[in-house]
């Protein structure tokens, strides 16, 4: 009972009242490797009350105070970023190297918040009457922006500590409290970060940490009286808490299906290069992932051997050797993998390595000549399995593109800048990258996604003024 990882309310680590628990299972043993507790519907009652509380006295908290804050729980956060590394290896099996980036990503991404916070919520606006016409100059109109109350955070589990700190850390410098469901696979990395924050001093009920079973609190929790806005990034889960939340500001970052549009002219040497980080680094568990390649016919084989030749160096182990493709995240996630997989087979795909599994662990797999009647075309593996449809041109890429549901980011690999610009505006995708991966980051970058990848806007300075309301004082003159 003692290895059961607490949870945190009111300033304090605590265990849940039932005494039940909520096993992690490591992907690459297959066994059970922390404990968290299985938090109750009061529990979370009890949270959002000190949530609420805290929040009001945070937000005249002076904002050089709360900058002062973030910044020190930003270093601390680097300080343990080898802890805290060591449990996403075990939670989630991502590379041992890729964890420790994780964590500092996370530190510094806390940093530019409180920096940029303070810059853009220390500025309002001052309007005067008389330019509306009709108008005499005698109303002076103040703006400023207050925070929401109460955000409610949900990360995914292939980003569990960035991106809870890409929610929490805009929530809190602009006056908000936080309340945050860690996913259940990075459970126990989100209890590292959290306690950083602990160390750094915020004040009690501020940030609170509730874990448990979806099925038991997911949905108290987003449709809980108390939240006054739901940051979730993740799955179709977001498409069900967006049509249950009610009349709540949310940020909703959901699936991608990227494409990754190859024209004639282009460097395949580069873009080989990209498939490989864009479509396995963490074995394809990035929503930003390439999903899709769509490449010129003339250029496919060229491609395809260029892709193979790499796929070969692929390490493929645990994530303690820091190997580049690991176990994915839980047997469920490989069966629907291989489902996938299985299908195209059936459908006639090309295989362009033998399909391997052990496990969780997949091994990488091109899949060339995939045609629309695949479920691969379409549906997002999360895993290191990327699909080649071979095109005839270049509207053809930007129609397969466009008929996804999915609308994260997408990828055109030209020398020809104007082509280039062309497709993008075609695209509609959140984001096209020129000449390189789909990728979220540098964290400043705006980060949307259109159709059913997302709601809002995110990026540091987006999520800063998501996380507020403007409020205006209007001065009557006589
Ligand atoms: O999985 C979704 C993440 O937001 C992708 O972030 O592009 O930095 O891997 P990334």
């Amino acid at each position: 009972e003692d290895s059961v990882y607490k949870y945190y309310s009111d300033g304090e680590w605590k265990k849940c009242s039932s005494g039940k628990a909520v096993a992690i299972i490591n992907p690459t043993t297959r066994k059970t490797q922390y404990k968290v507790q299985a938090c109750s519907q009061a529990e979370v009652n009890k949270v959002m009350e000190s949530a609420k509380s805290a929040q009001k006295a945070w937000a005249r908290t002076p904002l050089w105070k709360r900058a002062e804050l973030l910044h020190k729980a930003a270093a601390i956060l680097k300080e343990h970023k080898a802890p805290i590394a060591e449990c996403l290896v075990k939670e989630i099996a991502k590379p041992a190297k890729d964890a420790v980036s994780e964590v500092v990503r996370s530190g510094d991404l806390v940093s530019y918040t409180a920096e940029e916070g303070v810059r853009i919520l220390g500025e309002g606006k001052f309007l005067v009457s008389d330019s509306f016409p009709g108008n005499e100059r005698t109303k002076y109109c103040l703006t400023s922006k207050i925070p929401l109350g109460v955000i409610l955070a949900i990360p995914p589990f292939n980003y569990p500590v960035n991106l809870a700190v890409s929610k929490i850390a805009p929530a809190l410098i602009a006056g908000n409290s936080l309340v945050l469901k860690p996913p259940t696979q990075g459970a126990v990395s989100c209890l590292h970060m959290v306690q950083c924050f602990h160390l750094a001093g915020f004040p009690k009920g501020l940030i609170s940490c509730v874990t448990g079973k979806g099925s038991e609190i997911g949905d108290f929790l987003t449709m809980h009286p108390g939240v006054n806005c739901i940051s979730f990034t993740g799955g179709d889960t977001g498409i069900a808490i967006s049509k249950k939340a009610g009349m709540l500001p949310l940020q909703m970052e959901l699936g991608g299906k990227d494409a990754c549009i190859v024209l004639e002219d282009a460097d395949l040497d580069l873009v080989a290069a990209n498939i490989i980080k864009g479509g396995f680094s963490y074995s394809g568990q990035r929503c930003t992932a390439i999903k899709v390649v769509l490449v010129m016919e003339s250029v496919a084989d060229a491609l395809v051997e260029k892709v193979k030749a790499r796929v070969a160096k692929l390490r493929v182990g645990p994530p303690e050797d820091d190997c580049d493709i690991t176990p994915v995240v839980t047997e469920s996630s490989a069966n629907f993998i291989e489902g996938l997989v299985m299908d195209a087979k059936e459908k006639g795909a090309t295989f362009c390595q033998e399909y391997k599994r052990e496990g969780n662990l997949i091994w990488p797999l091109l899949l060339d000549n995939v045609r629309p009647d695949m479920r691969i075309a379409w549906e997002e593996p999360f895993g290191p399995v990327l699909p080649v449809i071979r095109i005839n041109s270049v509207e053809e890429g930007i129609h397969h593109c466009n008929a996804s549901n999915f609308g994260l980011q997408g990828c055109v690999f030209t020398k020809d800048i104007n082509k280039a610009v062309l497709i993008s505006d075609a695209m509609e995708t959140g984001t096209v990258q020129i000449n390189s991966a789909p990728a979220r980051g540098p964290d400043h970058f705006p980060f949307q996604g259109l159709k059913d990848s997302g709601i809002g806007s995110q990026g540091i300075t987006n999520s800063i003024n998501m996380m507020t309301k403007v409020k205006t004082t209007v001065i009557n003159l006589p």
